[in-house]
């Protein structure tokens, strides 16, 4: 076996702590440096890992010429700063979602991606979960025929992350949409093999945060001062004439407690419900309704899987699994979804 690939991860917070396992089960990479403002956060985490190589400056990590890897999971808004860098210094990059908050930053770090020759992964776990695997390899095989409509909801009550990560606008360029939203529309986006979007007719809304007295499960009181939207509902039209439903929210007066997150693909053979894997349809000869369930084989945990994956990607030469031009069609649809919310009339997706 090769020497393995050493990796830089910057941002030991929350979401870190989710990848270093599929680091650790790599047989093709390991986390040797690790990166992070806060010295605290840096020096616990780099106790608890036993790794010593501890930068409170990550452009000065991103320079070090031993490693291969930098894995990018800070706040939204250092994701293109950082990979940009990460990509002219010779490194492949994982990134966190979403890629970037926008999609002109995402144009960017194409053109330094295809500059270096390097790999760029969006780290889309979802794509790693059994249901999905599943429900994607009957699709391409064409289990659904063509799809023509999706609806889509990532909903949750009173469940906002108060972290500044994902409420200082500054931080996370965008709300429930680009915290939650990136989620549930870049995997059916991929179910769907990723048609070409056209327009958007969207609203945004922030109601019930600054209801006197709100809070979110999560860290209790929602700061008043938060200015990115809690819930978005969508209306997308696509190049092939496939139209796609979306609701995202953080604070929904909504039924399920916790987060509801779920999509029905309908195609002109068969309709699939996400992710329980069943699978609708009706026959035009019996006269007959069926529905059947898909087999879930693959267990194992999405986000160290997506690690692993990506690893191995980069050790043997293979294309990103997740590549960025798939975040680009999902970042333009929430942008247009923005620019309709403030329009007040549907507008054309720019990509
Ligand atoms: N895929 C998922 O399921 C999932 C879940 C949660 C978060 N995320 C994503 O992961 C990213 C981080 O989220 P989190 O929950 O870990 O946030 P967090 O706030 O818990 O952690 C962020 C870490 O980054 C550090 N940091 C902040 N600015 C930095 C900078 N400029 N340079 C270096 N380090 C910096 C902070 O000190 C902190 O330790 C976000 O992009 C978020 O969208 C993904």
């Amino acid at each position: 076996m090769a020497k393995k690939l050493r990796v830089g991860l910057i941002g030991v917070g929350g979401i870190a702590g989710a990848h270093f396992p599929g680091w650790d089960a790599s047989p093709f990479a390991e986390v040797v440096a690790l990166g992070d403002i806060n010295p605290e956060t840096l020096a616990r985490v780099g106790q608890q890992r036993g790794i010593d190589r501890l930068y409170e400056d990550s452009w000065e990590l991103i320079r070090q010429d031993d490693i291969d890897i930098i894995d990018i999971c800070t706040p939204n808004a250092y994701h293109a700063p950082y990979a940009i860098a990460a990509l002219e210094a010779g490194k492949n990059v994982l990134c966190e979602k979403p890629l970037a908050p926008t999609p002109a930053e995402i144009k960017k770090m194409i053109a330094a991606r295809d500059k270096s020759g390097k790999l760029l992964m969006t780290a889309q776990h979802f794509h790693y979960q059994g249901s999905s695997i599943a429900l994607k390899r009957e699709i391409d095989q064409g289990l659904l025929g063509d799809i023509y409509h999706a609806r889509l909801w990532m909903l949750r009550r009173a469940a906002v992350p108060l972290r500044p990560t994902f409420i200082d606008r500054g931080e996370s360029g965008g709300g429930a949409c680009i915290d939650i939203g990136v989620h549930i529309l870049d995997l059916a986006l991929w179910l769907m093999g990723h048609p070409k979007p056209v327009t958007v007719s969207g609203i945004t809304q922030d109601r019930l945060m600054h209801q006197k007295g709100s809070f979110s499960i999560w860290g209790g009181a929602i700061p008043q001062s938060v200015d990115v939207e809690e819930f978005a509902a969508g209306f997308v039209r696509f190049d092939n004439g496939a139209t796609m439903m979306l609701e995202v929210s953080w604070l929904l007066h909504h039924k399920t407690p916790g987060e509801d997150m779920q999509m029905w693909l309908y195609g002109d053979r068969a309709g699939a419900h996400w992710p329980s894997n069943e699978i609708c349809s009706t026959s035009n000869k019996t006269k007959q309704q069926m529905n059947t369930q898909l087999q879930v084989a693959e267990g194992g945990e999405p986000h160290a899987k997506e690690c692993m994956d990506f690893a191995e990607c980069v050790a043997k030469g293979r294309p990103s699994p997740v590549p960025a031009e798939q975040s680009l069609n999902v970042l333009s649809i929430l942008d247009a979804l923005y620019k309709s919310s403030e329009q007040g009339k549907e507008v054309k997706v720019e990509i």
